[in-house]
């Protein structure tokens, strides 16, 4: 195909939303997935309805091949989104994500060089030449696969445009269909980010065969505002992360940016061409499936989302101070600006109870998006029940944490039998454990403390018997009310990767215990495959072990 008859992929006259929740959102220290979770996750992004959904990095690992090629076969389909793969500059990993991404009704690569001189002196050791000469080639090889490529200067955010132009231009002469403009260390500023991709505009000279894409980190806390900047100044496509998790501080946050252009459609129309009071949505995201989604990737992940947070904190919507309250009851608008409906943030929270039979429960789990195996279903709803006779209410809350400790499980290779602590005023806290391995032998140990859970975490030290750092241990309750449910979420460290563990119980002490074992049941799963995936960014492209 000749770059001169190259359509772009998508049309432009709305903004693009492309999530990379399970690939750079998956790189968040601790927030790494199993094959059922990112499956789960990749539906509920169908149903909110991004327009491309970046999979993973199938190069890294069998088990993130797999999931890529997966999630192709099960959401990739002619109405669904794109599904991509993401490929360093080199041709084992192009392969490999074309490979992954062949089921798919609509497949993409996105294939990635780094092009800031920083990059180029201390990561790749390559030079501008060089680099201006492996993109267009690995875009070319990208492309005898599908005619969906993506391409991206890693670090643009940091890269001199005089070198950027020459280098975008010669990836979409090669067949890019859309050139990413990546942040990579959430450096820049709005106005610099704005002038950054109003420059590619004026300066590439066959921009118009491309979708212009943004791709930004939160290190200063302005993605959401660099990318704003970027729709100003001609970009439509957004590279954004459910939540904002991702490398370090993240990505910058889909529900963000969606209901920013929501709630602000009037001041961006005009940006996009249409007059300011068109009502036409910018972007194509079903806006009732925000919380949803954001509440499953929040409890999958183990990354809870900070009261605080835009859009879908537990704050978010709450008006606490008698002044506001007031205001609210005389004229909702005197303090909001949108409607907590509108992300699909519903009052009537009560959704089962003691006397609610299997399916009911099957059928709300499906529509907040798990969707469990008739053995996760059962052992769920032995939990619901239990739950249930000890909860009058068993809200939405409720079933998402019990759910997510059935979902959320490492192959367990120690099974929690028993614990038992005994502590108090003047007392040792003491702990015993009995765990089970998977060949079913008991193990029983038992440990002082500091406190009641340390004590336990200690019993399961002398049996589980992995080195670790314990770097966090939060405990909140599910839901309102002296009877509910208490919500444990720990990471712990080993080496220099970190897991987590969740899990949420009506006695604390449980879900602590639970939760530890989560971590560690992850670790060791880790430790016996010896295997540890490749991080796509810091290792650079193994081109020379590649037949170029
Ligand atoms: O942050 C970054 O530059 C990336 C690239 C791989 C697009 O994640
Ligand atoms: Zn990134």
């Amino acid at each position: 195909m000749s770059s001169s008859t190259v359509q772009p992929a998508a049309p432009t006259d709305r903004i693009l939303i492309f999530d990379t929740t399970l690939r750079d959102g998956e790189q968040s220290p601790g927030a790494s997935l199993n094959l059922d979770e990112k499956l789960a996750i990749a539906k509920q992004l169908a149903r909110l309805r991004v327009d491309i959904i970046e999979a993973g990095f199938p190069f890294a690992s069998p088990g993130d091949f797999e999931a890529v090629q997966r999630i192709a076969e099960a959401v990739g389909t002619v109405e669904g989104p794109t599904i991509c793969g993401l490929a360093r500059a080199s041709k084992a990993d192009i392969k490999a994500a074309a490979d992954a991404i062949a089921p798919a009704a609509k497949g993409r690569i996105h294939t990635f060089i780094a092009s800031s001189d920083i990059h180029l002196e201390y990561k790749l050791k390559k030079t501008r030449a060089e680099v201006l000469e492996i993109a267009p080639e690995m875009v070319a090889y990208a492309k005898s696969f599908t005619d969906d490529v993506e391409f991206s200067p890693e670090d643009a955010g940091r890269s001199d445009p005089e070198f950027l132009y020459p280098l975008l231009e010669a990836a979409i002469a090669a067949g890019a269909t859309t050139v990413n403009i990546p942040d990579t260390v959430g450096f820049t500023t709005p106005a610099e980010f704005g002038k950054l991709i109003r420059g590619i505009k004026e300066n590439v000279s066959n921009i118009d065969q491309a979708i212009i894409s943004v791709h930004g980190h939160n290190d200063l806390g302005l993605a959401v505002a660099n990318f704003l900047s970027a729709v100003e100044n001609g970009a439509r496509q957004l590279e954004c992360t459910i939540n904002g998790i991702g490398e370090r501080a993240g990505n910058a946050a889909l529900e963000e940016l969606v209901m920013a252009m929501y709630v602000r459609r009037s001041y961006y129309n005009p940006f996009l061409g249409r007059p300011a009071e068109s009502e036409a949505p910018l972007t194509n995201i079903n806006t009732q499936e925000i919380y949803k989604t954001s509440r499953l990737v929040s409890n999958l992940t183990g990354m809870s989302v900070q009261p605080n947070k835009a859009i879908v904190g537990s704050n978010a919507f709450a008006h606490e101070s008698g002044i506001h309250q007031d205001g609210m009851l005389k004229n909702k608008r005197t303090y909001e600006i949108m409607d907590a409906e509108t992300i699909g943030l519903t009052t009537n929270r009560i959704t089962l109870g003691k006397l609610s039979g299997r399916n009911a429960f099957r059928s709300r789990l499906t529509e907040l998006g798990y969707e469990l195996g008739d053995e996760e279903l059962n052992k769920a709803f032995v939990r619901f029940k239990d739950v249930a006779d000890k909860k009058r209410d068993v809200t939405d809350r409720d079933l998402e944490a019990i759910v997510q400790d059935e979902t959320r499980q490492a192959e367990e290779l120690y099974k929690l039998l028993h614990v038992q602590v005994s502590s108090g005023t003047n007392a040792k806290p003491t702990a015993t454990v009995v765990l089970q391995t998977v060949d079913g032998v008991e193990l029983m140990d038992a440990a002082i403390g500091t406190g009641p859970v340390d004590a336990v975490y200690r019993a399961i030290n002398r049996v589980v018997k992995v080195p670790n750092e314990l770097i966090e241990f939060s405990v909140k309750s599910v839901t309102e009310g002296i009877d509910a449910m208490g919500e444990v979420t720990i990471r712990v460290r080993h080496e220099d990767r970190i897991f987590s563990g969740h899990s949420a119980n009506t006695d604390i002490i449980v879900a602590s215990t639970q939760a530890y074992l989560n971590a560690l049941n992850r670790l060791s799963t880790m430790i016996q495959g010896g295997q540890r995936p490749l991080h796509p960014q810091r290792e650079a492209a193994a081109r020379e072990a590649a037949s170029v």
